[in-house]
């Protein structure tokens, strides 16, 4: 089956973004801890010096897990997560951009003997996130994505590759661009706007439709930081339209996993997090505090790699939980608390 004309075009902007290098993203290093902060700074300087991404993400508790990095660009999360799932675990990076892929595979003994291994732990291909089945990959413990669903024409067909590969009790953490409202034919059809991560950008309400739909459980949002359009023009063909880089975390459960509302108590075991986890936008687990979770929580929590992270009892109060966190609305409330991260990604 060939790409769809939209994703030819984007893969002919990134072969010719690997030449030129005329991008201009920022890493999110305020959400990262100082290790992974660190470890970005040992990336070699030709991954580095292509990254694109609209946040790196990082799951949690992955020592020997298999990863997935669909559209991993030059491969700096894959090269982060290869060190962070150490020698016994494996990490497959997949993009549409031959000449990026090609990049990743030349950056790959670097990153090997900079993580004091033996042999490689990751590997690369050239593929559409429409259909990753064909790569046959086989099954993941976790799947990222740094700022690709946006680049992406069919996203129902990308979260059903990902729902089809993700185990079950795996974490999908998607970092992507969103907008607000329907965007018209005019932009979602222009091949330059599409290519930027702006025509083809999902509206933020649809993510929890799209991901129900192949199964996940309730998305939790964990960044919201904007996209400057400084372009004037590309700004009014886009009707001022705002852009948000925000991130999810999204839950495949296993079959039949069901529990109650609990307090839950962290258990301060998490690598780099001993004093307190933040869960999303609106939860911060401290160590040893009880914390009142809804059904859906719970059952996450206590059915996937955090189940050994907290303390459960079962609770028979009810909880109100925000579960449809806007991520437009939480910027402004960091603005206006005057803790407004920068831009993630600047439209030249
Ligand atoms: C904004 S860049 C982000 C790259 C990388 N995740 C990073 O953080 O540097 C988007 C990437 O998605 C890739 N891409 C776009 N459409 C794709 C598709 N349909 N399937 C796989 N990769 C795709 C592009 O080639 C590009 O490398």
């Amino acid at each position: 089956m060939s790409d769809h004309p939209l994703s030819v075009s984007v893969s002919e902007f990134y072969n010719e973004l690997n030449v030129k290098l005329n991008f201009n993203t920022r890493v999110n290093s305020g959400d990262l801890t100082n290790r992974i902060n660190d470890l970005i700074k040992q990336l070699s300087p030709e991954t580095m010096k292509r990254y694109y991404g609209s946040g790196i993400v990082i799951p949690e508790n992955i020592k020997g897990c298999r990863v997935l990095d669909i559209g991993c660009g030059s491969g700096s999360l894959v090269f982060i997560l290869s060190k962070l799932v150490g020698p016994t675990g494996y990490v497959v990076g997949v993009d549409i951009s031959s000449g990026l892929i090609e990049c990743c595979k030349q950056e790959t003994e670097f990153h090997t003997k900079a993580w004091g291994y033996d042999k490689p732990n990751v590997e690369f291909h050239v593929g559409n996130a429409e259909r990753l089945l064909d790569l046959k990959l086989g099954e993941f413990d976790m799947i990222v994505s740094n700022g690709v669903f946006c680049l992406v024409p069919d996203k129902q067909k990308a979260f059903n590759g990902v729902a089809q590969m993700l185990k079950p009790g795996g974490q999908f953490y998607l970092n992507d661009v969103v907008t607000q409202t329907n965007q018209p034919d005019s932009v979602k059809n222009d091949q330059k706007l599409f290519s930027l991560g702006t025509g083809g950008a999902m509206i933020w309400s649809d993510l929890k439709a799209f991901s129900a739909r192949e199964g996940f459980t309730t998305p939790f949002l964990t960044q919201a930081a904007p996209v400057d359009i400084k372009n004037a023009e590309y700004r009014q063909q886009l009707s001022n339209a705002e852009y948000m880089c925000a991130a999810w975390r999204l839950f495949k459960l296993p079959a039949g996993a069901s529990r109650g509302p609990a307090t839950v108590t962290y258990l301060g075991n998490i690598e780099d997090y001993s004093d307190a986890f933040p869960w999303d936008f609106d939860l911060v687990f401290k160590k040893g505090e009880a914390v009142n979770v809804d059904a859906d929580l719970a059952t996450i929590l206590s059915s996937t790699n955090f189940k050994n992270n907290f303390s459960f009892a079962d609770f028979s109060g009810s909880v109100s939980n925000n579960r449809d966190q806007d991520p437009f609305q939480r910027y402004k409330d960091l603005q206006s608390q005057g803790n407004a991260p920068a831009p993630i990604y600047a439209v030249e």
